[in-house]
């Protein structure tokens, strides 16, 4: 564990960088692994052929080799800013390229976003959207709920800011259990977890202000899913509420 914390930038435009994060996704992560399998098995049930999804952050294609391997004909556009995390990714995804439109673009200039026409019915985000400005993440919030179809789902997956000015000591119990479940170590303290969030160069939001900038977008959003600063939420663009059959 390093002893002296620094500031901590994500370099996604550095290919080591990029290669080293795709390599490394689960450590010091004890929840990625839980929150994309729930994600993936909602996209998977959700999904209809023909439709497309559309994954803000796409990254080096980690969750689309998990989606075509569920659901081959599955049609996806996935947007990142990051040449070398996309790199990453058309060398994983291969013959699905067909069916996998990459855009490179940086969510803080969505004005110049211009994605196919395209049915979009999910669309989904992980661990993405707090590299970007608060601003920002409303301003994409919208733009999802303008593009997506009626009925659509929006799954965002994300680090969240917690309180650890007063709530320090319960967080550290949590990491501490999860540590200790986790097949892959990090070797991190609570205390060391801790003293790092803050360290980052990044934008978490709380959970508050993510569900309160979904509904302020349109959508109906609601937490699936919470471990600790990890959560999984849904929002669903639709006129009509559903009832269970
Ligand atoms: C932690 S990675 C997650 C990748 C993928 N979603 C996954 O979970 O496997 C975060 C991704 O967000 C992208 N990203 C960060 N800031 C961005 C921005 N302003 N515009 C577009 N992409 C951005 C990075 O390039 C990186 O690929």
């Amino acid at each position: 564990m390093p002893d002296k914390l620094s500031s901590i930038p994500d370099e996604w435009f550095n290919r080591d960088f990029a290669e080293q994060w795709d390599k490394t996704a689960l450590a010091g992560n004890h929840t990625r692994a839980e929150h994309l399998d729930i994600l993936l098995s909602i996209v998977s049930k959700e999904y209809q052929a023909g439709k497309t999804i559309l994954d803000l952050g796409i990254g080096s294609g980690q969750i689309e080799a998990t989606i075509f391997a569920q659901r081959p004909e599955a049609d996806i556009v996935g947007v990142d800013y990051s040449p070398a995390m996309l790199e990453l990714a058309q060398k994983r995804l291969g013959s699905f390229l067909d069916h996998c439109v990459i855009i490179q673009h940086d969510f803080r200039d969505l004005e110049k976003l211009y994605l196919p026409q395209r049915q979009y019915q999910i669309a989904i985000s992980v661990q993405a959207l707090h590299h970007i400005p608060h601003q920002n993440k409303l301003e994409l919030f919208k733009y999802v709920y303008r593009i997506l179809e009626d009925d659509g789902i929006f799954l965002l997956s994300d680090r969240i800011a917690i309180d650890t000015a007063h709530l320090s000591h319960l967080y550290i119990t949590l990491w501490e259990r999860l540590e200790q479940q986790a097949q892959i170590k990090s070797g991190w303290s609570g205390e060391y977890y801790l003293q790092r969030l803050p360290q980052k160069a990044d934008y978490p939001a709380t959970l508050e202000e993510l569900l309160t900038w979904l509904r302020e977008a349109g959508f109906h959003a609601s937490c699936l899913y919470l471990q600790m600063d990890r959560t999984l939420i849904a929002g669903i663009k639709n006129k009509t509420s559903r009832t269970t059959k």
